[in-house]
């Protein structure tokens, strides 16, 4: 089998999907629901660092790694054999009938890098990002005794009903009310899309205001147990919380007793040039209370987590957390060796080399088509907002629909978000070589180009 981890993006059969994906793909619509949505042409066969080989032979450079799943690439060698050497000895233990030393193991490495407040801290395993939210959630109540949480615009905490609630796009909820109950929403601080003639520092300002608007019109602050926040809003369209914002967040949940959770499902694990946001958050001086995080963790394997200190983590009441396959034994045993991989690749500066080469690109390059109307992110966390407009900043999502298909077409997969979805979000493996992402870069640039000459958008 030819070397695939340092292959360049090839399409090899004339229609996409190819004979055989196409043929998986209509048996996938009669066997699964059409709500689960998939507009991509892959069916996968394997896949090796960036690239992932579809079953009719295509190789295509992943920029979306599962959503944000894939922050070391298909395929490692040493995650496959960690993996494999669990699996030897036992799938599964659950934690309220015994204990199996990976969890601990992996509690402790968590305790150890996760820049929450506190001294001692604590971990707890779940199974997806969803879970973790709501586990968070949970502590938080726990911990402070109070009823209510607030959310922002823009956010996305998964698909179960708390989160659900939590999340601000309905199409993600349609026709699933009544939601719970005590779930509040402030504006997030969206700089690009600000109210009009304000400065940076007025807009924060305003945005903080609006906030503690939500003490008067919704919930007394001594009712909320939780300031809940996407240090990157993903779905969101890939914004960063700017950090004099997050400091007066800070400050406002230092007055009244709330705790401030970042929700780190999407940005953790190196993409953002540290190991989460919240370290820069730490290092500004104003740390989330509790993290949560998912996603990149295994490398693929099924595993979220929830960490803050002792105290908090140790407030709620037995029985209260848990449940039967949180923190099973192949998915801590990656995400141990996953971890590893990370440090021991220095991915997290690796991160940061390809984001500056990405958003050099991305305002050289693209900006000169004039749709672009924002480039934002950090490390390598990149969104690119497209706009008909960049007076009007009318949202342009027919072109990032026209893109997706394009770029897929040339072997580059890549993925919106954003409210209007009219951005593109940039998850690509951070083990990707400077030859493929040179090979991106020049896709993004070609599929940009022919989606605007071609005039059916
Ligand atoms: C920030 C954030 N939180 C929570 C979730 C939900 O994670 P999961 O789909 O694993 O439940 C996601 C998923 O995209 C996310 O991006």
């Amino acid at each position: 089998m030819s070397e695939l981890r340092n292959a360049l993006p090839q399409i090899k059969t004339k229609t996409l999907p190819g004979p055989r994906a196409q043929a998986v793909i209509e048996r996938r619509a009669k066997a699964i629901p059409n709500a689960i949505r998939c507009d991509y042409p892959l069916v996968v066969s394997r896949g090796e660092g960036a690239m992932v080989e579809d079953i009719d032979g295509n190789i295509f450079l992943d920029w979306v790694g599962g959503v944000g799943v894939l922050n070391v690439g298909y395929g490692q060698r040493q995650v496959i054999d960690t993996v494999k050497a669990q699996a030897e000895k036992y799938f599964h233990v659950m934690m309220n009938i015994g204990t199996h030393e990976g969890y601990i193991k992996l509690a402790e490495k968590m305790n150890e890098i996760v820049p929450v407040r506190g001294g001692a801290r604590k971990t707890m395993f779940a199974n997806s990002g969803a879970e973790a939210d709501e586990n968070a959630v949970k502590i938080a109540k726990g911990y402070t005794k109070r009823p209510n949480i607030i959310v922002f615009s823009g956010a996305f905490h998964g698909r179960t009903h708390m989160t659900m609630a939590m999340t601000s796009k309905k199409a993600y909820a349609y026709g699933m009310g009544p939601f719970p109950d005590g779930v509040y929403r402030a504006q997030f601080p969206y700089l690009y899309r600000a109210p009009r003639g304000y400065s940076e520092k007025e807009a924060i300002e305003y945005y903080i205001a609006r906030l503690e608007a939500v003490f008067e019109e919704c919930s007394a602050p001594d009712y909320v147990a939780a300031i809940v926040v996407e240090p990157v809003q993903g779905e969101g369209g890939f914004i960063p919380a700017p950090i004099e914002w997050v400091k007066a967040v800070r400050k406002i949940c230092d007055k009244y007793g709330i705790l401030l959770v970042a929700d780190e499902v999407q940005t953790g694990f190196a993409r953002s040039g540290k190991m989460f946001v919240s370290q820069y958050w730490k290092e500004a001086g104003c740390a989330p209370d509790i993290m949560t995080s998912a996603k990149s963790i295994a490398g693929g394997m099924p595993l979220s987590a929830v960490t803050a200190s002792a105290e908090i983590m140790d407030a709620c009441p037995a029985g209260t957390i848990g449940g039967t396959y949180c923190g099973n034994a192949m998915s801590c045993a990656s995400a141990l060796e996953v971890i590893k991989f990370i440090e021991d690749n220095n991915l997290c500066d690796r991160a940061l080399q390809i984001g500056r080469k990405v958003m050099n690109y991305y305002k050289t390059e693209l900006a000169k088509f004039g749709v672009v109307g924002d480039i934002r992110g950090v490390g390598s966390f990149i969104g690119l907002e497209l706009v008909k407009d960049t007076q009007t900043k009318e949202p342009y999502p027919e072109l990032v629909a026209a893109m997706i298909k394009k770029a897929a077409k040339k072997g580059l997969l890549i993925e919106s978000c954003g409210t209007y979805g009219n951005c593109i979000r940039f998850l690509c493996p951070l083990v990707v070589t400077d030859e493929q992402l040179n090979a991106g870069l020049a896709i993004m640039r070609t599929a940009m180009e022919e989606c605007l000459a071609e005039q059916n958008l």
